[in-house]
């Protein structure tokens, strides 16, 4: 599975810049896969060598000042970002019980809940080393708010779990904590520690706003996705009781799902049952809408970014938050 963006470039040093910047920021988080020994760093390694899209660190190189974007801080400031969203992957998978990671089993899952616990610390406490060095305690600050911010999201999430008078805007929230301020702060490093702080703000914003499509469309996915290409199990959000936008559009038509969603015992029959039904009743349609209007919202805050920053390639990014796999 790949999903990852495919950018039209502009030039072949456009090409070249981007392509080794992500060579790079591979390099660094390969360093720190391997830098463990034991049933931890077999697990840190696996989870890197299952691929994902690299979509925040990308985000981080976009979003920097043209001429400093293969600069070290900002490739500390990337390699960071996506060992945060690795550590918090491998949390989340112990949280919502999940089988499917990256076409993979997940880290819980093959080695077992300590060493998912163990590897996800230490994927946390890598991140902020790796960002220490980029010499900006602001940015720092930064990458502290987003994990506590990720933290309450799992926590909303799980205290929500099975309870169908979930709304959207509680929704939104939780989205907002677990996903989208990831991206905002993948986005404001990279303006950030590339000496383009005035930016940092408007960048921010673009990357909350597609981070809260890429939530919604990651649920209109598990709803119905095709496992080959998104790499988890269909229905993992129906089966931990996580109510999602297209379930609460769905719950709308058809009320009689509540008795299934709240439920806390489910059968894989019943899982067919809710995918079946949310499909027929309109509702991944609606969250679609949903998820294009945030799309729209962030073009409009690029549309006013200065042309240091790659605002072209970060519309195309923005577009294939909400088509990837398509
Ligand atoms: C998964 O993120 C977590 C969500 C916010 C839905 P990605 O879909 O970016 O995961 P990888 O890195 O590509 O595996
Ligand atoms: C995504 O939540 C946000 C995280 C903190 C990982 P999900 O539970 O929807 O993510 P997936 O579907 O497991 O990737
Ligand atoms: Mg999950
Ligand atoms: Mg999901």
């Amino acid at each position: 599975m790949s999903g990852r963006p495919a950018l039209t470039w502009r030039s072949a040093l456009q090409k070249r810049r981007y392509s080794r910047g992500m060579e790079l920021v591979e390099e660094r988080l390969t360093a720190v896969a391997t830098a463990y020994p034991g049933a931890l760093g077999e697990a840190c390694r696996a989870t890197l060598a299952a691929g994902g899209k690299r979509v925040r660190p990308l985000l981080t190189l976009l979003c920097a000042r043209r001429d400093a974007a293969l600069s070290e801080p900002v490739l500390r400031g990337a390699t960071a970002i996506e060992l945060l969203h690795m550590a918090t992957l491998v949390h989340d998978d112990v949280l919502d019980r999940a089988e499917l990671r990256r076409g993979r089993p997940t880290i819980a899952h093959a080695y077992g809940v300590e060493t998912a616990v163990s590897a996800g610390n230490y994927l946390l406490a890598r991140a902020f080393q790796e960002l220490v060095g980029a010499g900006d305690p602001a940015a720092v600050d930064v990458l502290s708010a987003t994990a506590v911010g990720l933290s309450e999201g799992e926590v909303l999430q799980r205290d929500d779990a099975h309870r169908v008078t979930v709304t959207q805007a509680e929704y939104e929230l939780r989205c907002e904590r677990k996903t989208a301020d990831l991206f905002a702060a993948a986005c404001r490093l990279g303006a950030m520690l590339s000496g383009a702080a005035e930016q940092a703000a408007a960048l921010s914003e673009y990357g909350r706003l597609i981070g809260l499509a890429f939530q919604v469309f990651d649920d209109i996915l598990d709803c119905s996705g095709d496992e080959a290409s998104t790499g988890k199990r269909l229905g993992a959000d129906v089966r931990d009781g996580t109510v999602t936008l297209p379930l609460i559009f769905a719950l709308e038509v058809h009320p009689e799902l509540a008795t299934l969603l709240s439920s806390k015992v489910q059968s894989a029959a019943d899982v067919v049952t809710v995918l079946r039904t949310v499909a027929g009743s309109g509702a991944l349609a609606r969250a679609r809408g949903v998820a294009l209007g945030y799309i729209e919202g962030a073009r409009r805050v690029l549309a006013a970014c200065p042309d240091f920053v790659e605002r072209d390639l970060l519309v195309e990014v923005a577009a294939q938050v909400v088509d990837r796999y398509s």
